[in-house]
């Protein structure tokens, strides 16, 4: 269930950068959630394009909750290290790497699913300090907190029975700010009884705005 890898779903996050990221750019607080983010590839994904679409004076007002179930309480050990194996990161285009990452030591007390490698690499520090994880489960429909301008959950709804995918993203649309926004994998389609809630940003992607 934890499968995850940095740059999944680039297109989306392309689109993001060319829909979203210019408008909250506007905001003086940059609350965004990342819902079922798993040991953290996504959430510093999404710093990433932030960070390259924004100064670092700009960037400082961005702060991403980072949340998981997280059932083998790994991902918040993982995520404040920011190090991860070579089969995690390989998806990076090469210019990206070198700016974000520098070759790092395996940390002793985090365990890495699915990996064989001896080769790892650690996130800067600028974009560690703004990604915050939290342990959270979704079906428990109390949001991290309110007035989020983004919201990503992807690959986690499809997991889901689809009365339980609608009550989560009504309670994502109760959690976010007047014109903030809910972004989810190219997949995934709003539920029928949640799309009066939002408008589509793109015909090209699952980007959505409150309305
Ligand atoms: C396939 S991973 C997707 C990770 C990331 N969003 C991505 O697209 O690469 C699904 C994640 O959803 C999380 N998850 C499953 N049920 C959840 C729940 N009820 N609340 C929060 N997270 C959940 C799992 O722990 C897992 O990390």
């Amino acid at each position: 269930m934890a499968f995850t890898f940095f740059f999944r779903d680039k297109y989306t996050l392309e689109l993001l950068a060319q829909h979203i990221i210019p408008d909250l750019k506007r905001r003086r607080y940059i609350n965004i959630w990342d819902a079922g983010c798993a040991m953290g590839p996504e959430p510093y994904s999404l710093a990433i394009m932030l960070r390259e679409n924004m100064t670092h004076f700009l960037f400082r007002n961005v702060k991403i909750y980072a949340t998981d179930i997280d059932e083998n309480g790994q991902f918040g050990k993982i995520i404040a290290h920011g190090i991860y194996p070579e089969v995690r990161i390989k998806r990076i285009p090469p210019a990206l790497l070198s700016k974000y990452f520098s070759p790092a030591l395996p940390p002793e007390d985090a365990v890495y699913p699915m990996t064989q490698t001896a080769n790892y690499f650690q996130v800067s520090e600028e974009l560690k300090r703004a990604i915050r994880f939290q342990q959270h489960d979704l079906l428990s429909l109390k949001p991290v907190r309110e007035e989020f301008a983004l919201i990503v959950c992807k690959n986690v709804l499809l997991h889901f029975k689809p009365e339980e995918r609608a009550r989560v993203v009504r309670m994502f649309h109760s959690a976010l700010a007047q014109g903030g926004y809910f972004v989810t994998e190219q997949t995934q389609k709003l539920p029928d009884e949640t799309q009066r809630l939002f408008q589509p940003v793109t015909s090209a992607g699952q980007l959505f705005q409150k309305v």
